[in-house]
């Protein structure tokens, strides 16, 4: 019988008592402990037991992977449902653990309840941990109604300021810090998809924690449906951050021997913010599936021509990208029958004929033949009210009550349980992607699930919608394995490590403003490692903010995630296409480095002065971007430091071009910039160098190699 585990990995450990005949618990996970001698952890659970006091129950609350109020727990429980209104509390008893290295398998049952469980958690070799726990019904016949399924990980005191994240369309994953106090900060999702004011990761650390410093534990919800991600503190001092998905009411029915899986819920441990997030990307980069090939440069027609789809601009438009250096060109919206703007046609999805009498081969064959790759948007989940398919059927349309849901963009959500209606899906896109070559998809998904009732009950079906479109991916992706595909929804709105689980990459927002993605993209990439961000260079007046940037700060900003381009370059003049061209060849250059290296960021004094970098796995070489985002508290800005390179290496610095272009006219130049810099990585990381002046919202890009 297991007893107690210690796992370690990557500097983190974990210590369960698995002891029984309870569910088992977390002793600790956090700073790795070392070599220790198993009897260690007996006299820790033994050390670990509160003194009893006054007017609480008389033996220790225990909190299990999964609470449960049986065992006197009076936090969130970690199982909510009933049998016609009984079996609502259980108590689990272990049957059976098996434990390989980095991974723990718990079955249990409450017979009382008539349930079965199965936890499982894992750790990866690099230390992120990860548990789902599976609820199957063992009565022979009555149904158990499932209300929600919450595993947790418990944190020491030491936690005491919360780090989560919200946003909305246009600034997805904006930080927010609370401090830790007793209650519950509870992170409620109904939309249906992830959301752009998601918690992504709830952190919980040493007050002040930074990217470098400060102990966190952050967890994640790998769930793209309505989810609940939470940080609870009790008057007894215990703490814990937990999280699945949200059940909508009668969404979750167990008939006698059926099962409900959790999602996974990850946890990652760090001293400070990047070595927490990069347990994230170095799990994520591990996974067989993961794009390993160059990632290439994108076209997006989107903000170039919108719905004004002509083969002639478009054709001009693939001239100008190959040019350039563009890999991989996008079709986005507008391409299908109807779909003359953004009121009709999403269903019906078969090329439009008046807008393309010849299907879309003229156009893919142009791209194919300019050496591109070809990649189309689609929106498979959505209808159009205007729309042949919703006219044909009508009953496919999430709805309940006997009325539809109020409309937004126009549009309502396709029930992708109804047979027929993902069978139609399957056969459209399948259709799409054997006559063209296509290899990419843009998969958006542009509206909250409302009211999302399934015909003709009109049950709730929004965790049936969730687990349908991964099945749709997965049955996709199967059939043309070479297809990559975006998720995109209204930009950022559906990042999650589940959808990541069947797609390649994220759009990361509708914003392609380069300061408010200096932000956006620097929160984003806590959770995603850069080559799955999708970052592009938009035009020279942001569509979405108005704002102005300079080429070098929109395309220095693209350069740190999967470069592409969203801008009618057929109108940029030839000096910016020049200088657009040297930005591509720079990010070809250095995509190898920037996709399978380490993400760091400076904890630096001055909130306009942003200092971020990749450095290559081996610290051979790093390049890193000193972006001013306003004007300076100082002036000049001071030193600036630059983590993550090894201590003992020497390394030259030196500006990248053309990421070196500094304020014109300057007087009195910066005396580093034009000399033969060298300095150990223990001194860059301690000490740093005198940051160049520069004008706000702008950036200079510097390439440190070992000398
Ligand atoms: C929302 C997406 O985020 C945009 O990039 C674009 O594809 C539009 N939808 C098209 O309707």
């Amino acid at each position: 019988m297991t007893q107690y585990v210690h796992w370690r990995a990557g500097g983190v450990s974990l210590v369960l008592d698995c002891t029984g005949p309870r569910l088992p618990r977390i002793l600790h996970w956090g700073a790795d402990l070392g070599d220790a001698d198993p009897d260690e952890f007996a006299a820790l659970a033994f050390a670990s037991i509160p003194q009893p006091v006054s007017n609480t129950i008389d033996r220790p609350v225990p909190i299990s992977l999964l609470p449960e109020h049986a065992a006197g727990w009076l936090g969130t429980p970690g199982l909510t449902g009933h049998r016609d209104g009984g079996a609502f509390s259980t108590e689990f008893t272990v049957e059976r653990t098996t434990e390989e290295p980095g991974r723990l398998a718990v079955s249990a049952r409450d017979d009382a309840a008539g349930l079965g469980l199965l936890l499982e958690l894992e750790m990866t070799e690099d230390g992120l941990l990860r548990q789902r726990a599976t609820v199957t019904n063992r009565d022979p016949a009555a149904v158990f109604q499932l209300d929600g399924v919450l595993p947790v990980f418990p944190v020491p005191s030491e936690a005491t300021e919360i780090l989560d994240f919200t946003g909305r369309h246009l600034r997805e994953r904006i930080p927010q810090r609370q401090p830790f106090t007793v209650g519950t900060r509870l992170r409620e999702n109904r939309r249906g998809r992830t959301g752009a004011d998601a918690a992504t990761i709830l952190a919980a650390g040493a007050a002040g924690f930074g990217f470098a410093s400060g102990e966190v534990w952050g967890v994640h919800v790998a769930w793209s449906g309505n989810h609940r991600t939470l940080a609870e503190r009790t008057s007894t001092g215990a703490s814990l951050l937990g999280g699945g998905e949200l059940l909508l009411a009668g969404e979750v029915r167990l008939e006698p021997g059926g099962s409900y899986r959790s999602p996974w819920l990850y946890a990652s441990y760090g001293c400070g913010l990047d070595r927490m997030s990069s347990r994230f990307h170095r799990y994520l980069r591990g996974r067989p599936h993961h794009p390993r090939t160059p990632r290439p440069v994108i076209l997006n027609t989107w903000e170039a021509v919108y719905f004004q789809h002509d083969l002639a601009r478009l054709t001009e438009l693939a001239d100008v990208a190959a040019q350039v250096g563009v890999e991989r060109f996008v079709l986005d919206d507008g391409w299908f029958r109807h779909r003359r703007d953004d009121r009709a046609g999403l269903g019906d999805w078969y090329v439009d004929e008046t807008v393309w009498p010849k299907g879309l081969h003229p156009l893919v064959d142009h791209v194919r033949a300019l050496g591109m790759e070809f990649g189309l948007w689609v929106e498979p989940e959505m209808i159009n009210v205007d729309s042949d398919l919703a006219r044909a059927h009508p009953d496919w349309i999430l709805q309940t009550g006997g009325r539809l849901p109020p409309e937004a963009r126009h549009q309502q959500v396709l029930d992708l349980g109804q047979p027929g209606a993902y069978a139609y899906l399957l056969e459209r896109l399948d259709a799409l992607l054997t006559e063209y070559d296509i290899a990419y998809l843009k998969w958006d998904h542009n509206r909250d699930l409302i009211d999302a009732g399934h015909s003709p009950t009109g049950a709730a079906g929004v965790h049936v919608q969730t687990v349908e479109v991964y099945r749709l991916l997965d049955e996709l992706r199967e059939r043309h394995p070479a297809v990559e595909i975006e998720s995109c929804s209204s930009g950022g709105s559906r990042v999650d490590l589940g959808i990541l689980e069947h797609t390649d990459r994220i759009w990361t927002s509708d914003c392609n403003d380069a300061l408010e993605r200096q932000a956006i993209q620097r929160w984003t990439g806590l959770l995603v490692p850069p080559e799955l961000i999708g970052a592009h260079v938009g035009p020279t007046v942001s569509h979405t903010t108005g704002r102005v940037h300079t080429l070098d700060f929109r395309a220095g900003t693209a350069l740190f995630g999967h470069f592409g381009i969203e801008w009618d370059i057929t109108r940029a003049d030839p000096a910016d296409r020049e200088r657009l061209a040297a930005w591509i060849a720079l990010y070809k250059r250095m995509r190898g480095l920037l996709h399978t290296g380490t993400v760091v960021r400076a904890d630096h004094p001055d909130p306009s002065l942003w200092v971020h970098g990749v450095v290559a796995a081996d610290r051979s070489e790093a390049v890193y971007a000193l972006v001013a985002t306003a004007t300076s508290v100082w002036s000049p800005p001071g030193r600036v430091r630059l983590p993550g390179l090894d201590p003992d290496t020497v390394y030259a610095i030196s500006p990248l071009p053309p990421g070196d272009r500094l304020r014109e006219r300057m007087r009195h130049p910066l005396p580093w910039w034009k000399s033969e810099l060298r300095l150990r990585g223990r001194t860059l990381a301690a000490t740093g160098i005198q940051a160049p002046v520069q004008h706000p919202e702008r950036l200079v890009l510097l390439h440190v190699a070992a000398a």
